[in-house]
């Protein structure tokens, strides 16, 4: 199934809607530059994952929609928050298809178009109709998820910077917080919409978590092996910074000492050339990587599945269908 096809089969257009509403209602003021900066990533794309991950595991445990809007929005706002701070941390020129926070608005402004969309995010959640027992448990969930965000993303940069390379462990470490920490907060924060009891919210929280983790590997994997045609990213720049990702870690514990010479020749060499970068790709192409990245991406899924067994209902499949195409995608 196409990408396209498989984002409408999952209604994530028709959840993207509600959201976009909100978000563009809640991102604005004076001065309006700073606004226009907030607003540049969430107005050029996206998938809105997160704000699916709330809708829908608060259905799961039969909340309503309604209540879950500004939980939604507000988790797409710290993701989007994360990814103004993460481009102008990894020195990243596009996105989108577009150029990134800084490059269009400058450092400083990207600094404050993402601390805006932080600060909004706690602002819209302190506004819900949930009971204020409720509302203390959203904004804790997603403040412990923005202090992971923010070990994790140290850890990243501490890994990059190392001339040894990590375990799988360590790597699992870091994409646990840099990234499953907020897909954990989403769905335990769209179960806490719906009012839902320990067990559930521990069982959502668990799910997001794991597809966290299935989703940055998948991610990592995309970034040396994707179609910058259809992701609307670079390819190689986890190599030019030396980014220590599961595929990398792979490549460079499988090459021969040729190999292994020209993929350290890119890797982390900011002046890298595009062509020795391209040439360091097509070696991590040939070792043959792909599956054993993508298995390990299918084991979190599993285990992610395990959490929903007890559940049934629309709601579970759709969740379901969102976990196959984060681990299946080239998006
Ligand atoms: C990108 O996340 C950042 C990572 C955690 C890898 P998404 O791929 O969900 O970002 P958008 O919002 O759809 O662009
Ligand atoms: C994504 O990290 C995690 C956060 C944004 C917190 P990456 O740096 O791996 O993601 P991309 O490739 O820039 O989207
Ligand atoms: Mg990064
Ligand atoms: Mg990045």
């Amino acid at each position: 199934m196409e990408i396209s096809q498989l984002m409408n089969a999952l209604h994530l257009k028709k959840n993207a809607k509600i959201v976009n509403r909100f978000l563009g209602a809640k991102i604005k003021g004076k001065p309006s530059q700073l606004y226009d900066a907030a607003s540049h990533l969430i107005e050029t794309g996206g998938k809105r994952l997160r704000p699916f991950m709330v809708f829908k595991s608060c259905r799961i445990l039969g909340g309503r929609y309604s209540d879950a809007i500004p939980a939604a929005g507000a988790v797409e706002m710290i993701h989007n928050f994360t990814l103004v701070h993460d481009d102008i941390m990894d020195n990243d020129d596009m996105r989108h298809g577009v150029p990134t926070t800084h490059k269009k608005f400058g450092i400083p402004m990207a600094i404050l178009a993402g601390d805006v969309l932080f600060s909004k995010a706690y602002q819209v959640l302190s506004k819900t109709n949930l009971p204020s027992k409720s509302t203390t448990e959203l904004v804790s969930r997603l403040a412990k998820a923005c202090v992971d965000v923010c070990e994790g993303q140290l850890l990243d940069i501490r890994l990059a910077e190392s001339k040894t390379i990590p375990t799988q462990s360590q790597y699992i470490v870091m994409i646990s917080k840099k990234t499953a920490a907020l897909f954990d907060a989403s769905c335990s924060i769209g179960a806490i919409c719906a009012k839902a009891n320990r067990k559930d919210i521990t069982n959502l929280s668990s799910f997001g978590k794991n597809l966290g983790i299935a989703f940055q590997i998948t991610d990592d994997l995309i970034g040396v092996l994707g179609d910058p045609k259809v992701t609307k990213k670079p390819v190689g720049n986890d190599l030019r910074e030396g980014k220590k990702s599961l595929p990398i870690l792979l490549a460079l514990k499988k090459a021969n000492r040729k190999d292994k010479k020209i993929i350290l020749r890119s890797f982390g060499n900011q002046k890298a050339k595009k062509k020795d970068i391209d040439q360091a790709l097509m070696v991590i192409r040939s070792l043959g990587i792909e599956k054993t990245v993508r298995d390990q991406a299918l084991k979190y899924a599993k285990k992610a599945k395990k959490s929903l067994n007890s559940y049934s209902g629309i709601a579970k499949k759709e969740l379901l269908s969102l976990l196959d195409f984060v681990v299946n995608r080239s998006l």
